[in-house]
This record gives structure tokens, C-alpha cells and sequence, in this order.
């Protein structure tokens, strides 16, 4: 154990130190380097510091630097030091995340992430939170508690009888829903086709109005940070009207309900708290290492009555249990990262990570319309979308970064258009990274205008 973690630790220091080096997407030759570990299986056990070299020498220079300080494509964070280290140590202490019988420090630290989450999330105070792989699990157990909860309403029980014969089940999101939440939908036998979508505006905010009411048993998706434009759905008056006809609401905040840790974005995230549940991401604007989610649920009864099963065999302890909030029994213990991501930044240090991109953000975008591109989008958080001109020449564009590797942004149609999406969710990424990606933008945008002779 000992050599392999020396050696261990020399690799992942090496790997780090070079992160800002290098290209952010692999060369094709690292790609193509990657057969050598598609092996034929050997009979005989061999050598783990062998197959950790064989790891680092082959996999290392092929992997993606997302967690690198100019990446910004989907929306990927890195990984801050203190998560880092307690997703490492959270590997050697292998525990059984599911139970508190399992493992007591576990659950513990889930308990003081819950209540640090609420209190710098500024969720009501009675908030449970389910400990996920991401948002898309956030989001699925966010509405499983909701379907619970509109269906007891109706006097029937989900979670004993299924969906066949139960009363019918409203549901609204927004014309730019995230794919998460319809995927959700459909794994809870609620229908990616059944749900109304609501018209919205040029940002992608669902217009509240358009809103019909219903006496049905109703859940409503909302969005706080549209995965393109970061904008926010009017999740204050959406509730208000919601609840007085008993509505559920739902946020699908993956990334933007951190913005309620700063107080510059009271104007976006205002009545937030007036919802019944709220998906994130940890792994997104917490920066902490893949995969860690986080499912809100104002009603605790809710969230358990939906996950929570029983066995002879399964313990259920005098405190919380972590497996009555989640959709798994084991898993492993990300709460820990969690606590160390909180524990390290503090309240003020979340809040200027979440400035600090949103400052670079705008930074990019300035740069980019100074250079006479076209700005699609308010940039009101981390998110910018820019076209180029004519389709092809954006996804032109586009691919020349890429394959340039100073910087890396995706691609995205937005109400029409063709664009290049830059998010800014990294706690690496500082103002000087972003003149130095913009620069390499804004000359391969020209050189291809100049080639085209477009403008
Ligand atoms: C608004 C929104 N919801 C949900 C998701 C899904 O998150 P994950 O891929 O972590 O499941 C994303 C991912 O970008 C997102 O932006």
C-alpha cells in the first residue's frame, strides 16, 4: 500500500502541475495511445504499482483537462483541494455511504452538510437532503417525492399501487426544460409526452402568465439557470400562483441555485425558497470531483415516503438514514466532499467563487462583442452564448478551438440560432485565462471570416 501510494501521489502531482499546460482536449495520438490498455485479460494477477503505471502512462494524457483552468464547455467545475483530498480519503476509508449502521461518520457528516446546504442555499430550515450522483438523479428524486406528494393528496399511494388507474398528473416545464427533467419524468412513469410546455421568452424564462391553473393533482418544473443563457424562470411568482391552487413546485437548479450563496443575484434567485424542492449539482459550481449531486425536499416525510424501503436485514438506526433520502442503498460517502468544500471556501468563499466566474463570464462576453461577434444572450451568470454569423461558420469556428486546445467551448442551437456556449464554472479559472481564450476566439472567428469572406 505504502509504494503505491508514493507512487500515487507523485503522478497525481505531476498530472495536476500540468494541467494549465497543456491542450485541454487530447491529442489524437493520446487517443489513439489508449489501446494499449485494451489488453488481452492475463490469467495471473500482476503488480498494482504496474497497472497504476500503465493507467497514468496511457489514460492521463487522454483524458479531457475539465478540471483545468480553461474548459469551458457544458457545464463542468473542477475540483477544489479540499474535496479532492476527501474524495481520496473517502476511498480509502471504502465506506458503505447507505446506512448509518454502515457507517456512522457518514451519515453524521451528511447531517452537518444538510444543515451548512440549507443555510447557504438560504432553503427552508426543515429541508431534507438526499445525497445523489448529479442533478439528473436530484431532479428524479425531487419528483418522485412530488409525485408522492400530489398523489396522497388525491388519496392515493404511488409508491403501493403504480401509476395504473391512479388519478392523472399535471405537469408544466418551461419550452427550454432541460433534458434532465423530462428524463426524469419518464423513468417515473410520468411521460416525456404528457407534460404541457409553457411558452417562454427570448432568455428562456418560462412566461408565468401562460401558466393555466388546474384543480388536478399538479407539479410544476421550473429553472434556476438555463443551461445556455443561465437565466431564471420567475420561480417567485410561479409559486405563489402554484400554491394557491396546491401545486408542486419543483427547481432544477444544477448549477444556478449556488447563486443564492451571493447576494449579487438576490434579483435572479428571489422566492427560490418558496419552492417544495430543488435539484443540484455538487460537482458542478461546488467544484467538487465527480459524481455528487444534491436532492432538496422541503417536506421530509415526502422524500422518504418515495426512497425509503425496508428488509429484515437493513438496520434503521436512532438518527438519520441516509438510504430513506436517495434511490441507492450503498454507495459511497459524498457527503464528505461536500464538507470539505464548504468547510475550506466558507460562506464568503462560495460566494466570490460564484462572482468570479459570473465576473469572467461577462469578461469573455465583452471581449468577444468588442471583436464585433454577436452576444445571443443576457449574461446575467456563468453562461454566453456567441454567434459567428452563418451556421456553418460558427460550428467552423467551433471546431477550430477545439481542435487549437488553448481554450475548449461546445456547441448549441438557441431559438434559431447557431452558437458557441462558453460556461464559466471553474474555481481555477481566473480573468487572465479568459483574455488569453478569448484571444485565441476572436483569431480564429477573423481568420475564418477573412477566408470566407463573411462578416
Ligand atoms: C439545468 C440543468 N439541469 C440538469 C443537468 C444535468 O446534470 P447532470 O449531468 O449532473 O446529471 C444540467 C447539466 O448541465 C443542467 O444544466
Amino acid at each position: 500500500m505504502e509504494k503505491i501510494f508514493d507512487a500515487f501521489s507523485e503522478k497525481a502531482k505531476k498530472y495536476l502541475a500540468g494541467i494549465n499546460k497543456r491542450k485541454v482536449f487530447p491529442a489524437e495520438s493520446d487517443l489513439k495511445n489508449m489501446k494499449n490498455l485494451d489488453v488481452p485479460l492475463q490469467n495471473s494477477p500482476i503488480d498494482p504499482l504496474k497497472v497504476l503505471e500503465e493507467l497514468d502512462r496511457f489514460g492521463s494524457p487522454a483524458t479531457v483537462a475539465s478540471t483545468g483552468n480553461r474548459y469551458f464547455g457544458f457545464v463542468i467545475g473542477g475540483a477544489l483541494p479540499a474535496p479532492l483530498a476527501a474524495n481520496l480519503l473517502a476511498g480509502v476509508w471504502d465506506q458503505n455511504a447507505g446506512m448509518e449502521v454502515s457507517s456512522p461518520i457518514s451519515s453524521y457528516i451528511e447531517n452537518i452538510c444538510r444543515k451548512w446546504l440549507v443555510d447557504i442555499l438560504k432553503l427552508p430550515p426543515e429541508t431534507e437532503i438526499g445525497f445523489v450522483s448529479g442533478a439528473t438523479m436530484a431532479n428524479f428524486t425531487c419528483l418522485a417525492a412530488a409525485r408522492h406528494a400530489v398523489l396522497k393528496n388525491m388519496g392515493w399511494n404511488v409508491e403501493e399501487n403504480g401509476l395504473f388507474n391512479a388519478p392523472s398528473v399535471k405537469i408544466f416545464v418551461g419550452e427550454e426544460v432541460h433534458v434532465s427533467i423530462l428524463k426524469a419524468l419518464s423513468m417515473l412513469g410520468l411521460g416525456r409526452n404528457q407534460v404541457v410546455r409553457v411558452p417562454v421568452d427570448n432568455q428562456g424564462r418560462m412566461i408565468a402568465e401562460a401558466i393555466p391553473q388546474y384543480s388536478e393533482p399538479t407539479i410544476i418544473c421550473t429553472q434556476a439557470g438555463n443551461v445556455n443563457t443561465g437565466s431564471f424562470d420567475p420561480i417567485d411568482t410561479i409559486c405563489d400562483t402554484a400554491h394557491s391552487f396546491g401545486a408542486w413546485v419543483h427547481v432544477d437548479g444544477a448549477f444556478g441555485l449556488w447563486a443564492n450563496a451571493s447576494s449579487r443575484y438576490a434579483s435572479l434567485t428571489k422566492g427560490i425558497d418558496k419552492a417544495d424542492s430543488w435539484g443540484a449539482d455538487a460537482h458542478k459550481w461546488l467544484n467538487v470531483p465527480y459524481d455528487s449531486g444534491i436532492a432538496c425536499v422541503r417536506n421530509k416525510d415526502h422524500l422518504s415516503a418515495a426512497m425509503s424501503t425496508e428488509a429484515a436485514y437493513l438496520i434503521s438506526g436512532t438518527n438519520r438514514e441516509p438510504f430513506f433520502y436517495v434511490p441507492e442503498i450503498s454507495r459511497r460517502a459524498r457527503g464528505l466532499e461536500i464538507w470539505a468544500a464548504l468547510r475550506s471556501l466558507g460562506k464568503d468563499g462560495l460566494a466570490k467563487l460564484v462572482e468570479s466566474n459570473g465576473a469572467c463570464a461577462s469578461l469573455f462576453a465583452e471581449r468577444l462583442a468588442a471583436a464585433g461577434f454577436k452576444i445571443l444572450n443576457d449574461v446575467v451568470l456563468n453562461q454566453v452564448l456567441v454567434s459567428f454569423g452563418e451556421p456553418e461558420t460558427t460550428r467552423r469556428i467551433i471546431q477550430k478551438i477545439q481542435e487549437d486546445g488553448t481554450c475548449w467551448c461546445g456547441g448549441t442551437e438557441w431559438q434559431g440560432h447557431t452558437a458557441m456556449r462558453i460556461s464559466v464554472s471553474c474555481w481555477r479559472t481566473t480573468p487572465a485565462d479568459i483574455e488569453e481564450s478569448a484571444r485565441a476566439v476572436i483569431k480564429f472567428a477573423q481568420d475564418e471570416q477573412k477566408r470566407t469572406g463573411s462578416k
